[in-house]
């Protein structure tokens, strides 16, 4: 088949080339972007006078059945069209005849492809946040039933003070909300109309590049051609976003290994999204979260993959920028899959709060509160950091809490204390305290769900 480029050629491409430079395989799937931005192509070619009123009518018409065609699955693509633009053009040829040819007035596939990569991750964006929104509502739902549910505070995985699941799960809320930023802020990057710089030298017919950009609801122009052909650092951030997100992710899904274990006991599994072994017959697996820590790395891989494409790239556009698509399309899909599946799979975790009281009262998370106390009986903290050790230490001996020694084997470690420390050492009491902006006690907690819930209508 001749190439729509075939003109200074004099021998057809090898069979190996066509399949391997060929991008059709995986830019089929923004032809919806394709024919949305050649729509509006045609008709800002004919409200500039480059085209016909009647031409651009056909082309639109046109387009608008190769999109039907294509979405009841009448289009086979064909890979000596090279890509999807090309196969879109070649589809309006066979229908509409010379007249197409008249459709890539003004413009080359590099500025078109920018078009099309744009459109599609705008509304992905869109769409990824809407499933982060989920998450955040179904993390803040799950928040109002734990605000008394005590558990360990960790540092170096090991016991530290208590807090809430609550305040647990609003640490992540944090998370996704600073991504819902980022993804926002990627967005309006996202969002300049890279069409009018033609190959890489804009072009010589007077086009109007707003009424494309009022058409398909672009929030500025790039402002210089080379650069607008040349620029993905829109995809490398939102796959950076991206890439945060799956860290994000993948933490939460450790700990839900982690508290699923016999070894914690936090959480039950729900069957709908765990599985079992093929031998061990009491075996049940969190695979999803697994699954999820698992695939981080990928986009991980897919962000090393965009960067280093780009590194090295004289300007304006080179062949090498092909191979974005198949790095951006995987981040896309991972982290939707992978929200996807997160947000039930969370919300039908079991907690088990006794078992994590239980993991609070022990391991002496108490003990900081002990040593504020003696603080507030007019010790300096760095003494009562060490008569609070001592104890510890005898606490160990004797395999015994702090809150279970009676006062006279206390009073040999902390002289000051009085029969209120108990109130002081109290796991719960420890929690409710801690009534700063960002802290545990369920009041606080409840402050910062009802700002998180605002922050995210
Ligand atoms: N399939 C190409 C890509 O994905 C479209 C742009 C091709 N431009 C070119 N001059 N060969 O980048």
């Amino acid at each position: 088949m001749s190439k729509l480029w075939g003109g200074r050629f004099q021998k057809s491409t090898h069979s190996l080339m066509d399949d391997f430079h060929s991008s059709i395989s995986f830019d089929c799937r923004i032809y919806r972007q394709d024919i949305a931005g050649s729509m509006a192509h045609a008709a800002m070619l004919a409200q500039s006078g480059i085209i016909t009123p009647q031409e651009s009518e056909q082309i639109i018409n046109g387009l608008k059945e190769i999109l039907e065609d294509i979405e009841s699955g009448r289009v086979q693509f064909s890979t000596s069209a090279e890509d999807i633009h090309m196969n879109v053009e070649l589809l309006l040829t066979q229908k509409i005849g010379a007249v197409a040819k008249k459709l890539h007035t003004a413009r080359s596939r590099n500025d078109q492809v920018a078009l099309d990569v744009r459109l599609y991750l705008r509304e992905e964006i869109d769409h990824i946040c809407q499933l982060l929104k989920q998450l955040c509502r179904q993390l803040l739902d799950l928040a109002e039933n734990h605000l008394d549910t005590v558990m360990p505070g960790y540092t170096h995985l090991q016991r530290a003070q208590p807090v809430t699941l609550a305040h647990h799960l609003l640490a992540y809320v944090q998370m996704f909300r600073r991504d819902l930023d980022r993804l926002a802020d990627c967005r309006r990057r996202v969002n300049v109309l890279p069409l009018g710089a033609g190959a890489l030298a804009g072009t010589t017919f007077p086009i109007q590049p707003e009424l494309v950009a009022r058409q398909l609801g672009f929030g500025a122009l790039a402002e210089n051609s080379l650069d607008a052909v040349s620029d993905r650092d829109f995809a490398v951030e939102f796959t950076a976003a991206a890439a945060l997100i799956m860290v994000h992710l993948s933490r939460f899904c450790e700990e839900i290994v982690l508290w699923s274990s016999g070894e914690f006991a936090f959480v039950e599994l729900d069957d709908a999204f765990s599985t079992g072994s093929s031998m061990m017959p009491q075996k049940k697996n969190p695979d999803a979260a697994e699954l999820i820590r698992g695939k981080a790395g990928r986009v991980f891989g897919d962000l090393q993959a965009l960067l280093v494409m780009l590194k090295g790239l004289p300007l304006a556009y080179n062949k090498d920028m092909q191979e974005d698509k198949e790095a951006l399309f995987d981040a896309v899909d991972t982290v939707k899959k992978c929200l996807l599946v997160f947000t039930p799979m969370v919300g039908s975790l079991r907690f088990r709060k006794e078992n994590m009281a239980r993991a609070a009262r022990g391991g002496f998370t108490n003990a900081t509160d002990l040593a504020d106390y003696l603080v507030g009986k007019g010790v300096p903290f760095r003494e009562a950091h060490e008569m609070v050790g001592k104890t510890v230490l005898y606490c160990l001996q004797q395999g015994k809490a702090l809150e279970e020694l009676v006062l006279e084997e206390m009073r040999q470690f902390c002289p000051p204390v009085e029969q209120d420390v108990y109130q002081a050492l109290d796991i719960a009491n420890c929690v409710a305290r801690r009534v700063t902006l960002n802290g545990p006690a369920p009041s606080a907690v409840r402050a910062a769900i009802e700002r998180a819930r605002r922050a995210l209508e």
